[in-house]
């Protein structure tokens, strides 16, 4: 196994930079935990003999969790007949998990109707792009905007928040499960879209002219004329992407209206004495959490071996690398406190292939969690179902429902290895200045994100894998990251990252000026600039409003087939790209940092950097192939800032919290760190082998 030695330099503990904005900042203070990381799992009564809850749950309890976690999909047994509730199951497993010393989360059961409510009310399912009406049998095939569904949705939660609202056993809820993953095309939804496309436009010509209604003979005459673009209207011809983006912002508001909507109910009987969250997929695409405003903070789900093998190797056992990392980095600066709702406990049953997680996994990604800041984390599952579409699934113990499982050992292990830890940390330890002067921004928008996946132009660009690109980038240097919105301060971020940003206004345009004249260091990516909020493209140059920003203008672009023969060189190296290239005309005082080699274009600029007052803005407007272009340029951006980076190998990220820094290794092969003689180790040993963490803190001065 090749070891590797890295340099991780000495930081000196001073001033940190402001935390994110919280909107909502009672959700940590609703937490009320005593421990910095509150440890639970799911437990499903209903799925299990009666008589065996006290045991489980006592078992729970041993075993050092702190909560169990009931209800997500038990509508059937809340309500096992239309307006007819029994909630003494519920009562009687509340009641044991106290008594067994467990605090409660209760989900809210809008993911999984009971039978009768389609037999009698068929309309309340969702339709799927090619027309095809879902019925029981799963969960999620609902639609969230069918008005009998939401009334029944409001009389269950309404029933539950009566009941529990108040009960001091019951720590807080989670709204629904992973919302907002399907679209709905059914009729509750076309009637919906309409509403909202009149809420939007007032005018049915402002909505003609905001979709190009010219081109085609595609406008309408009236709102109510409006369908939803589906899969059945596009043939060959590709569908209008600006009625796609509304529709996907349709989508994305419907489901935060559902999420705000239960958790008004609930927060009318709970006071402000418990807590409400949803657990969203670690990665949301038709969803986006920045639209909820009824959450108290939020959460998601993690996965990580599932069948991909992103570093090679064996490193599809540990997991993919990035998923963790962004999330934190997403979720965080939400509400400013996250957690892990769902982490895999072992084997899993829904990938492709369902590799068994590397011995060390499981227990490396509870510490990343740690270490990136989560408040909570809870395993899915406690018991390994015997029976159910989920029965290849593992638990914390196995099928005989009291052995603990070689990954739920390990999980056990590791929780009460992070308590023992945590135990010595200060959560109020300001975090070193060597990482505030690398703090960095990274833009999102789940508009532009629609927009680019809605017109690619090539089926080789894949907008995750570039966030990936990027995101892994900033990471390597060591540097504090968060994702950030246009509406958020983009000052306390010495460098700030906005990977493909094709849809900008001019006043994004001028707030990046401002944080770059500001001495902010500003990093575009190919494709930004594009268009305008809209969507529109821009009544002049190619990415008119960026041009006098970036010191460059874009006189085209171009995009090849794979396997294509096409290269960048920029200082002395050269990769291969076919994704996609901006060509680039660098105006005066604007410098070249790689260009084409070949083609009509060889020597034009493919990434260009300029000074601009106290900062500097980097262009860097080609995708190469293994991303290892645009990871030198991003280092180099904080390395001609004068600030001082690491330089962790992929897969390996170390995050900083309450005064320790938490290092761990998805890569295949072993990492040294060279850390400072005389740190204290807390945790793990260094090197790092594959599936390896170490915590440490600075000697004390
Ligand atoms: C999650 C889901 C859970 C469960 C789990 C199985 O995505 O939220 O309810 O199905 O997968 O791994």
């Amino acid at each position: 196994m090749c070891r590797r030695r890295l340099a991780f330099l000495t930081l000196a503990l001073v001033a940190t930079a402001a935390a994110p904005q919280a909107q909502r900042p009672q959700g940590a203070a609703l937490l009320r935990q005593p421990e910095p990381m509150s440890v639970g799992i799911f437990y499903y009564p209903e799925q299990w003999p009666h008589s065996q809850w006290k045991r489980d749950l006592d078992n729970i309890a041993k075993l050092g969790f702190d909560f169990t976690h009931y209800a997500e999909f038990a509508w059937t047994f809340l309500e096992p007949e239309e307006n007819r509730f029994d909630f003494a199951w519920l009562d009687d497993a509340i009641d044991l998990a106290a008594k067994a010393g467990l605090r409660v989360i209760l989900g809210t059961p809008s993911a999984a109707p009971p039978s009768w409510m389609g037999t009698r009310y068929p309309e309340v399912y969702r339709v799927d792009e090619h027309g095809r009406r879902h019925e029981h049998g799963i969960r999620a095939e609902v639609s969230l905007a069918n008005p009998t569904y939401a009334a029944f949705v409001d009389r269950v939660v309404t029933t539950l928040a009566e009941r529990y609202g108040r009960d001091r056993r019951v720590w807080g809820w989670q709204i629904d499960n992973e919302p907002g993953t399907f679209s709905d095309y059914s009729d509750s939804a076309r009637d919906a879209f309409r509403r909202w496309l009149r809420d939007k436009y007032g005018d049915v010509d402002r909505m003609n002219a905001a979709w190009g209604g010219s081109f085609w003979s595609t406008r309408y005459g009236a709102f109510d004329e409006v369908r939803i673009p589906n899969a059945t209207l596009a043939a060959e011809d590709k569908l209008s992407p600006h009625a796609l983006l509304d529709f996907a912002r349709y989508q994305a508001d419907t489901t935060a209206r559902f999420l705000d909507r239960q958790a008004a109910i609930i927060r009318r009987h709970a006071g402000d004495k418990q807590w409400v969250t949803t657990n969203y997929t670690n990665v949301t695409t038709s969803t986006d959490p920045r639209r909820s405003t009824g959450l108290d903070f939020v959460t998601f789900t993690l996965y990580p071996v599932a069948g991909a093998n992103i570093l090679g190797g064996e490193s599809y056992a540990i997991g993919n690398p990035v998923r963790l990392m962004e999330a934190a980095a997403y979720y965080r600066t939400i509400t400013g406190t996250f957690g892990v709702m769902e982490l895999q406990p072992g084997q899993v049953n829904w990938g492709g292939v369902n590799p068994q997680p590397a011995p060390g996994a499981v227990a490396m990604w509870i510490w990343h969690a740690f270490g990136a800041g989560a408040s909570l984390l809870s395993s899915y599952r406690y018991r390994h179902p015997l029976r159910g579409s989920e029965m290849y699934h593992e638990g914390i113990v196995g099928t005989d429902g009291v052995t603990l499982s070689r990954t739920g050992r390990e999980f056990v292990e590791t929780m009460t290895d992070v308590k023992a830890v945590a135990r010595r940390l200060d959560p109020r330890a300001t975090s070193p200045s060597g990482l505030a002067a690398r703090r960095t921004g990274f833009l999102w928008s789940h508009d532009v994100f629609w927009d680019l996946e809605h017109q690619p132009q090539t089926t080789e660009w894949k907008t995750w894998a570039h966030r990936n690109t990027y995101t892994e980038a900033i990471k390597s240097t060591g540097a504090p990251m968060d994702f950030v919105a246009e509406h958020d301060d983009f000052d306390q971020y010495a460098f700030l990252v906005a990977p493909a940003y094709q849809m900008v206004n001019d006043a994004l345009v001028a707030k990046w000026r401002r944080y770059v004249e500001g001495g902010g260091h500003l990093v575009l990516t190919c494709r930004s600039g594009q268009k305008d909020a809209v969507g529109h493209f821009h009544e002049g140059p190619w990415a008119q409003p960026i041009l006098d920003l970036i010191g460059a203008d874009v006189e085209g672009f171009d995009m090849l087939p794979a396997g294509a023969a096409a290269h960048v060189t920029s200082g002395g190296r050269t990769h291969a790209w076919h994704r996609w290239a901006d060509i680039l005309a660098p105006r005066p005082g604007t410098e070249t940092l790689a260009s084409y080699t070949d083609r009509y274009y060889a020597g034009r600029a493919a990434a260009t950097r300029r000074s601009l007052g106290r900062g500097t803005v980097t262009m860097i407007g080609v995708s190469s192939d293994d991303g290892t272009l645009e990871r030198e340029l991003v280092r180099d951006v904080y390395r001609r800032a004068g600030v001082a980076i690491e330089d962790l190998p992929r897969g390996v990220f170390v995050d900083w919290r309450d005064g320790a820094y938490v290092a761990v290794n998805y890569s295949p092969t072993s990492v040294r760190l060279n850390v400072q003689a005389g740190i204290e180790i807390l945790h793990g040993r260094n090197p790092l082998a594959p599936a390896g963490v170490l915590v440490w803190r600075d000697a004390p001065r």
